[in-house]
C-alpha cells in the first residue's frame, strides 16, 4: 500500500507562507498531478512529501505510516527530476545501478534488476553507452529507470518533460503513463502545464499560492471548476468570462451585460437580483445563429479569425467584452461581420464576482 496522506501542511520562509494548510489524500496506486502557475509551490509540496524539505506544520504520510520526521531515504520514495542529473562517465547500466550499489546489493541481483529495468524501458541495448550517447529522450528513461530498480512504494516526479521539446515531450508522456499501468505505483507528478496535468492525471490537484483550489477528474474540473482561477487554468483556449448582474424579467431570471443587453441563465441557479456574476462559457460551447433566432443570444463583431484546417476560432467583441469561439464546421463568415452566438446552455458557469466561487444551484 503505498497511498500518500498529507495532513495540514504548511511551509514557511520566515515570514514567506508557501505552503498553507494542505490536506490530501492520494490513494494506492493513484496516478496524481500536481498543477498550478510558476511559484504556487508545487516542488516545495513534492520536497516535502521526499522528505527533503522540512515542515512547518502537520503531518505526512506514506503507506498509512507518519514519516513527517523520518529522513528521505526511509520513506521507501523515489524521484525523478527536471534535469536527469545522470553520472557522465558511467554507463547506463552503471547510473541505473547506482542507489542499488550503494545499498550494498549483491551484484547479480543488481544486473537483474536493472536489466529488468531497462527492458521495461527499451533500453536494453543501450545499457553500456555513456549518457553523452544518449538522446535527450533516452537520458530521460534512464532517469526513470534508475527510479524503477528501487521499486518505491511512490515515485514523484518534478516537470521530468520541461527539457524535452514537443514533440518528444508527447511521447514520453505516453511512455509515463504506459509504466503507471504496468507498475501501478503510486506517483506524484508535478507540472506548470494545464495540458500535460488534464492527459496525464486520474486526479489532478490545482494549487495556487500554497493552496488547493480544486481536486477533481480531469473532465471533473473541465465540466466544474469549482471557482474562476480553475475555470480559467484548465481549458486552452481560454474559457470566456464575462461580467453582469442578475436580473429579473417576468419570472425570468437573467444576466444583464455591461451595454444592457441580455443573456438567459440555466435554471435553478442559486442566484440573487442585483448579484454580480461571472458568466463563463468554453470557446466550444457556442453556436453561430441567424438574426431572427437570436433570443438571449450575444451579438458579436468579428475582429479576427484563424483557421487550422480542423478548427475554426473567432476572436470577437461583444457587450460583454472579448470573446473567443471555437468550432468544428467551417463557416461562410468574415472579419468585420456581427453575428449572433448561442451559448449553450449546458456550457454556462456561474461564479459569484466577489468570491469567484461557483454559484451552487438550487437543491429541491
Ligand atoms: N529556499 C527558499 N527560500 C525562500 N523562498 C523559497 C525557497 N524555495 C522556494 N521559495 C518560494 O516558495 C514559492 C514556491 O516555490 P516552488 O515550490 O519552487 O514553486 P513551483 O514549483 O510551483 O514553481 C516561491 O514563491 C518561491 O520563491
Ligand atoms: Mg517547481
Amino acid at each position: 500500500m503505498g497511498s500518500v496522506v498529507l495532513s495540514n501542511v504548511c511551509k514557511s520562509y520566515g515570514d514567506a507562507h508557501v505552503i498553507k494548510d494542505v490536506s490530501l489524500t492520494i490513494p494506492d496506486g493513484e496516478f496524481c498531478v500536481l498543477v498550478g502557475p510558476s511559484g504556487c509551490g508545487k516542488s516545495t509540496l513534492l520536497r516535502m512529501i521526499a522528505g527533503l524539505e522540512e515542515i512547518t506544520g502537520g503531518q505526512v504520510a506514506i503507506n498509512e505510516k507518519d514519516v513527517t520526521d523520518v529522513e528521505p531515504k526511509l520513506r521507501d520514495i523515489a524521484m525523478v527530476f527536471q534535469s536527469y542529473a545522470l553520472y557522465p562517465q558511467m554507463s547506463v547500466r552503471e547510473n541505473m545501478g547506482f542507489a542499488l550499489k550503494m545499498a550494498k546489493l549483491p551484484k547479480a541481483e543488481i544486473n537483474r534488476k536493472v536489466e529488468a529495468a531497462a527492458d521495461l524501458l527499451g533500453l536494453g541495448v543501450l545499457l553500456d553507452r555513456l549518457p553523452k550517447d544518449l538522446s535527450g529522450g533516452q537520458r530521460q528513461r534512464v532517469a526513470m529507470g534508475r527510479a524503477i530498480v528501487r521499486n518505491p512504494q511512490v515515485f514523484l516526479f518534478d516537470e521530468p518533460l520541461s527539457n524535452l521539446d514537443a514533440k518528444l515531450r508527447t511521447q514520453v508522456r505516453g511512455e509515463i503513463r504506459e509504466l503507471h499501468r504496468r507498475l501501478k505505483t503510486t506517483s506524484v507528478y508535478v507540472t506548470h502545464d494545464q495540458i500535460e496535468a488534464m492527459t496525464m492525471g486520474q486526479m489532478i490537484v490545482v494549487l495556487r499560492d500554497g493552496r488547493i483550489e480544486q481536486v477533481g477528474s480531469p473532465l471533473e474540473l473541465y465540466d466544474r471548476p469549482a471557482n474562476l482561477f480553475v475555470a480559467g487554468f484548465i481549458g486552452s483556449p481560454e474559457i470566456n468570462q464575462l461580467k453582469g448582474e442578475i436580473v429579473m424579467q417576468g419570472d425570468e431570471t437573467l444576466l444583464r451585460l455591461a451595454d444592457d443587453s441580455r443573456l438567459r441563465l440555466p435554471a435553478g441557479l442559486q442566484v440573487r437580483p442585483g448579484q454580480q456574476v461571472v458568466y463563463a462559457i468554453r470557446p466550444e460551447q457556442v453556436n453561430v445563429v441567424h438574426e431572427s433566432e437570436h433570443s438571449g443570444a450575444l451579438k458579436a463583431t468579428i475582429t479576427a479569425i484563424e483557421n487550422t484546417g480542423s478548427d475554426m476560432q473567432l476572436f470577437c467583441n461583444t457587450g460583454g467584452g472579448a470573446f473567443t469561439s471555437v468550432f468544428k464546421q467551417r463557416l461562410d463568415v468574415q472579419e468585420g461581420e456581427t453575428v449572433w452566438l448561442q451559448p449553450k446552455l449546458a456550457g454556462i458557469h456561474i461564479f459569484d464576482a466577489v468570491s469567484g466561487q461557483r454559484v451552487p444551484e438550487c437543491v429541491e
